[in-house]
Parts: C-alpha cells; structure tokens; sequence
C-alpha cells in the first residue's frame, strides 16, 4: 500500500512587515509518497524554497511557522526540540540548497566534509569513513574518486561540487531528499545529468521533492506537482494530467514558458504583470490581477482548492467541482 514519507497539512509561515503580517506559506498541504518524486513551481518569491525551509526546521525569527502540520514517515516535526531537528537533518531529511557554493565549505576538502555527516549521524569506525565516502562518491557518478575526495572545492567543476553536495545529502539514506532549483548554475548537460541521478537515487521506501521555477525541468522528473502563486497552491496534479489539462491560468502561463529558451527572472513573460507583493494581496484570488478572466468576484472572495478530477484540484472560480 501506498504510504506518504512527508505530509504538510494546512501550513501557514508568516513574517511581521510595516503593513502588518505576510504569509508567505499560505494554507499549504502536500504530499510526497514513497517511492515517487515530486515537485514545487511557482515564479520567484511565490514560497517554494520557504515551504522547504519549513520542513527542514529552518523557518528564523521573525519568521514562525503559526499553524499546521509537517509529518515526516508519520512523525510530527512541529514538536521536536532544536536539538532533535538537528540529529534529524541530513539523517533523516536533507535539502540540497538553491545557491550550492555556500552549502560546501571552501577550505575543507570534499572527502572530509562528506565524512564530517557521517560522524555526526552514524558509528560507522573511524577506520572506514573513508571508504564510505569513496563508495558514495563512485554511486553518484564522480570520476576518480580517489584523487577528487582530497580536492577543495575550488578544484571541481561546478558539476562535480554538485555531486559532492548530493553525496553528502544521501550518505546517511534519508527518507526524503529536498532539491531546491539544484540546477541553476550548471550548464544544461550536466544540469539534466545531476536531475536524472537524483531522481535515480529515490528507492522504495524514500522520497524526493524538487522545487523549481522551470515547468520544463519538473516535468522531466516528477510524478506529480503542485503549483505554488504568491504563497498558496493554485493547482495540482499528477503530471500527465497537468500537461494534458493545465486548468488555473497561471499554470497555462507556465506551460507557455516551457521550451522558452530564456532561463532567466523574466521567464514568464507570457503572462503580463508581476508576482504581487505579499504585502498587498486582494482578498480574493492573489492572480486575479494578472487572469484574462478575473471578475469582481475573483478579486473580492478567495477560490478554495477544488477537485476537478481524479487527484487533480485547481483554486480558480473558473473552475467547476467535478461531477458538477
Ligand atoms: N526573512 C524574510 N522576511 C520577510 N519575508 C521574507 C523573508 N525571506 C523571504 N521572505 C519572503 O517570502 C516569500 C517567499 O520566499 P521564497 O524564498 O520561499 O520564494 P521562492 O519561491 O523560493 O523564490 P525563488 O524562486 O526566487 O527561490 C518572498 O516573497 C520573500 O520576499
Ligand atoms: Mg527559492
């Protein structure tokens, strides 16, 4: 039977600003089943890596997490103590960061650094680390691993220090792997390499969730998606459907962006206007705004999230419950 490695329920992360309280996670719930890859979409700012950070225990002052559930294999994360967060980082969950120079320690060689996770989470003997290391190192495909476990990180490639980061994520087997936009600053070659390992690493009894702006790189590896504007899950799906049927129009815009060759911010310059301030959102519907179809009604009352079909739901008065 199918069981959940990682359950958000109606999670909420608000920061205090000059105009009162934003939301940036916003009422999220999702899912990430055994065995399957997932992923997060959504343009800059719209949550995704806050969402992540949340499950990572990582939400700091002034930020708090004020309501909801975040359950990892069935166990509530909301009431571990600091310390427990900490022995349940990179042992039981890790994230692979957005910015991957900052997440490796520069006057460290990339051997010890990935020791260094053994000897915080396991008893492995001193006597083997090493070998471990070499073993994680040849499995998440880094040539000569020998000679690259004493290198510094300024003497890989940025591919390399990618593998080095994702072999220092997997050496403990966590039971769900977090990717946040892993791939910006690879060449597009390694990029989907580095992609297919990962989604290759996930087994059975572990999950992995991507998060991304790019509908392109999700689609290549997930099974299901969620898609995430100003805060709030506007619509999901398993993948097939979404690309079949893309029905909030903010996913129809991201879809349009897919096959674009620009790969920067403005990506989404198929839907006019920009993502708006947290801080001034209307009361109802946060792309209203920026919807072709946008009413009064859109822009006064918040659209739930309604089933439009088998595990398929969309936030978007436009939409009809299905069997409706
Ligand atoms: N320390 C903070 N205080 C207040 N607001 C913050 C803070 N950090 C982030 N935010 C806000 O939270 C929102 C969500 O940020 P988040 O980093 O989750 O976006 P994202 O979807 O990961 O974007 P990107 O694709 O650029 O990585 C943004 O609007 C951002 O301005
Ligand atoms: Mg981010």
């Amino acid at each position: 039977m199918e069981h959940n490695i990682l359950e958000i329920d109606h999670l909420h992360v608000v920061f205090p600003s000059s105009k009162g309280e934003t939301s940036p996670v916003n009422d999220v719930s999702l899912r990430v089943p055994a065995g399957k890859t997932v992923g997060i979409v959504g343009e800059s700012g719209c949550g995704k890596s806050m969402t992540a950070r949340a499950v990572m225990g990582l939400i700091h002052a002034p930020g708090r997490i004020t309501e909801g559930e975040i359950r990892l294999c069935g166990r509530d994360l909301r009431k571990l103590s600091e310390k427990e967060y900490c022995s349940l980082r990179g042992s039981e969950v890790s994230m692979i960061f957005q910015e991957p120079m900052t997440s490796l320690n520069p006057v460290m060689k990339a051997g010890h650094q990935v020791e260094e996770v053994l000897r915080l989470h396991t008893d492995i003997p001193e006597s083997e680390l090493k070998q471990r290391v070499i073993d994680i190192f040849r499995a998440v495909g880094i040539t000569e691993p020998e000679k690259r476990y004493n290198c510094y990180p300024h003497e890989l490639s940025g591919g390399l220090r990618q593998r080095v980061i994702i072999a220092m994520a997997m050496i403990c087997r966590p039971r769900l792997m977090i990717a946040d936009e892993p791939t910006t600053a690879l060449d597009v070659t390694v990029q989907a390499q580095i992609l297919r390992l990962m989604k290759d690493l996930v087994s059975d009894d572990t999950g992995l969730l991507v998060i991304s702006h790019d509908l392109g790189v999700i689609a290549k590896l997930c099974d299901y998606v969620y898609v995430m504007y100003a805060g709030r899950i506007v619509e999901e799906s398993d993948i097939f459907t979404l690309f079949d049927d893309p029905q909030h129009p903010y996913t129809k815009g991201l879809m349009d962006a897919v096959g674009s060759l620009r790969r920067d911010a403005e990506v989404l310059s198929t839907i006019p206007g920009v993502v708006p301030s947290l801080a001034h959102l209307p009361a109802g519907c946060s792309f209203c705004l920026r919807c072709e179809n946008g009413s009064d009604r859109c822009e006064k009352e918040l659209p739930g999230l309604i089933q439009t079909g088998p595990g398929h739901k969309v936030r978007c008065h436009l939409m009809k419950e299905a069997g409706q």
